[in-house]
């Protein structure tokens, strides 16, 4: 039974004030959240202020990147040791604003993937096609490849800890969310995908879409079998909104 997973992704948002007013704010109004895992990604300059007020609370911290060597003379890079150290447990990797504006190819994050499994983090992985690679009828196959090349070689051992975020680059902050169909399919075939590779190991990865998910349409995609969960960028900048999301979950 794999445990619904939300994550809120806040990008380049919040000051330290309004990183803790955000997180005391969705502290509240999601409560209990039962069975649901729910994840807050502030920007790294808040995260150990936001640790404060969700500390002792079902909510858990995540980081928007991690880089992949643990020290070292790496000016302003942040390494998945010092995340774990400042209280979070999940770091998102390959973002498709981190491939385009960071130029990070799928070796880079390969390499990420892997310093964070190794400083005990859980990597959310990002996954999915641009408009024109879906029109030509090669989203599948992009994923399919962004997946292999991600994940290559990972013991099944370290697979359960991982999840993967299918989020078409078309959908993201765009209001034009994928159809729950359309995100149901591509995570059928990511989970095939990786029980051909890992076998009975892959049942426990969760599978989440994210894309333009709103308090309206989170319904469609949680209520989905195959979808365990949503990545949310722009909603989860209102407490009601993502708290309203996270109830969506079954
Ligand atoms: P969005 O962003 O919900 O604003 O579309 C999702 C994401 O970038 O993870």
């Amino acid at each position: 039974m794999r445990r619904p997973l939300i994550v809120g992704n806040w990008k380049l948002h919040c000051t330290v004030v309004e990183a803790i007013a955000l997180a005391d704010s969705i502290r509240v109004a999601v409560g209990d959240p039962g069975p649901r895992e729910v994840v807050i990604a502030p920007p790294f300059t808040a995260i150990y202020a936001v640790r404060g007020v969700v500390c002792g609370t079902p909510i858990g911290l995540a980081a928007q990147d991690a880089h992949w060597e643990e020290r070292g003379a790496f000016t302003g890079a942040i390494s998945p040791g010092l995340l774990h150290d400042v209280g979070c447990r999940y770091a998102i990797l390959g973002h498709s604003e981190r491939r385009e504006h960071f130029a990070e190819n799928d070796a880079v994050i390969a390499r990420k993937l892997r310093a964070v499994l190794a400083a005990g983090l859980a990597p959310i992985l990002c996954v999915g096609e641009r408009a024109s690679e879906r029109e030509q009828g090669r989203a599948q196959a992009v994923v399919a490849g962004q997946l292999a090349s991600a994940l290559a070689g990972l013991s099944p051992e370290a697979l359960p800890g991982t999840s993967i975020a299918y989020e078409p680059v078309w959908a993201i902050g765009t209001g034009m969310a994928a159809t729950a169909q359309d995100a149901s399919a591509m995570a059928d075939a990511i989970r095939r995908q990786l029980a051909a590779t890992w076998g009975d190991a892959a049942a426990s990865v969760r599978i989440l879409y994210g894309g333009s998910v709103s308090p309206a349409n989170a319904g469609e995609f949680l209520g989905r079998q195959s979808l365990d969960g949503a990545l949310v960028g722009g909603a989860s900048l209102n407490a009601h909104g993502f708290a309203a999301i996270v109830k969506a979950a079954p």
